[in-house]
């Protein structure tokens, strides 16, 4: 069975769209087909595919007729080996506007039924509209929530349990995955300590919160988009992602310490491994 992981919160700035594609392009680089879909009139994962000039780039307007009439959601593009991105963008800006949304959100998951031969399918979801965070919450059988440490992302997480509510008649398979603490300052090891506590109290056994965390890297951040290069592309500029991948394997320290793009492709093949450690476990 192919899972679909929407990855949403009630929130923009809390590494949705990071989390999406660097788990996606970590999963493809090991072989696994990968789609996502982006519900997202922002369409940020085009910067992180370095796709937004792209020719075939339609500015989510194929993902917006699937999601307005169920119709097939076409080729996408083949944003890497192994990895095929349906984009979003401003064309899906007027949805959330149309009149009679009643039915609509179930549209995309009849789209998404007919794609095949892929491993598994990730949704980036917009922070702001109810309507399409409905539609990628109805698409999907599990719900995967990156949120950095601040109170208002924590609160956020509420916002999109109530959507999660909303939709349980529509799609009762749908299935929390689990938190993921975003954009952590390596050095803050109390404020971490202590995040976690709150969190563990909010999520309470309902929702696990994953054991991997990821780090704050902000110049690698902004390399990647600017360069339309994904982290472990980007560690593997800066001189290889393999002593990286050796930690992950072997648990050993390297002697050299990672440079920052490799820790931080470092923590995205964690959670990549862990994400689908999870999805086997909760099959
Ligand atoms: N590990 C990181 N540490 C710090 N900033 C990051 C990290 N990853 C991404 N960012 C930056 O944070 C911003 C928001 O991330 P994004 O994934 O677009 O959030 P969302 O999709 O939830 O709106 C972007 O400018 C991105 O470049
Ligand atoms: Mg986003």
């Amino acid at each position: 069975m192919t899972h679909v992981v929407a990855v949403a919160t009630g929130k923009g700035g809390v590494g949705k769209s990071s989390v999406t594609s660097a788990v996606a392009g970590t999963l493809a680089a090991h072989g696994r087909r990968i789609a996502v879909i982006e519900i997202d009139p922002q369409g940020d994962i085009a910067d992180d595919f370095g796709l937004r000039e792209d020719p075939d780039n339609d500015g989510g307007a194929a993902v917006a007729e699937s999601i307005l009439h169920g119709t097939s959601l076409g080729d996408g593009i083949e944003a890497r080996d192994n990895l095929t991105y349906f984009a979003g963008g401003p064309v899906m800006k007027q949805l959330p506007r149309i009149q009679g949304w009643t039915g609509l959100e179930s549209q995309l998951s009849k789209a998404i039924g007919q794609l095949d031969g892929y491993d598994l399918i990730l949704l980036d979801s917009p922070p702001f509209s109810d309507e399409l965070q409905r539609v990628s919450l109805t698409a999907a059988d599990r719900l995967l929530i990156p949120t950095s440490m601040d109170n208002s992302s924590l609160r956020a997480l509420l916002t999109i349990a109530d959507r999660l509510v909303e939709v349980e008649s529509v799609n009762p398979g749908l299935k929390p995955l689990g938190v993921v603490l975003w954009n952590v300052p390596t050095a803050a090891s109390r404020i971490r300590t202590e995040t976690r506590q709150v969190l563990l109290e909010i999520l309470g056994d309902s929702f696990p919160l994953l054991k991997t965390t990821i780090r704050s890297a902000v110049a690698t951040a902004w390399e990647c988009r600017r360069r339309g290069m994904l982290p472990h592309e980007v560690a593997e500029m800066h001189g290889g992602t393999s002593s990286a991948l050796k930690v992950l394997s072997t648990g050993r320290v390297p002697e050299r310490p990672l440079s920052s793009a490799q820790n931080l492709a470092l923590d995205y093949a964690t959670l990549a491994n862990e994400i689908l450690d999870r999805l086997e476990e909760t099959s």
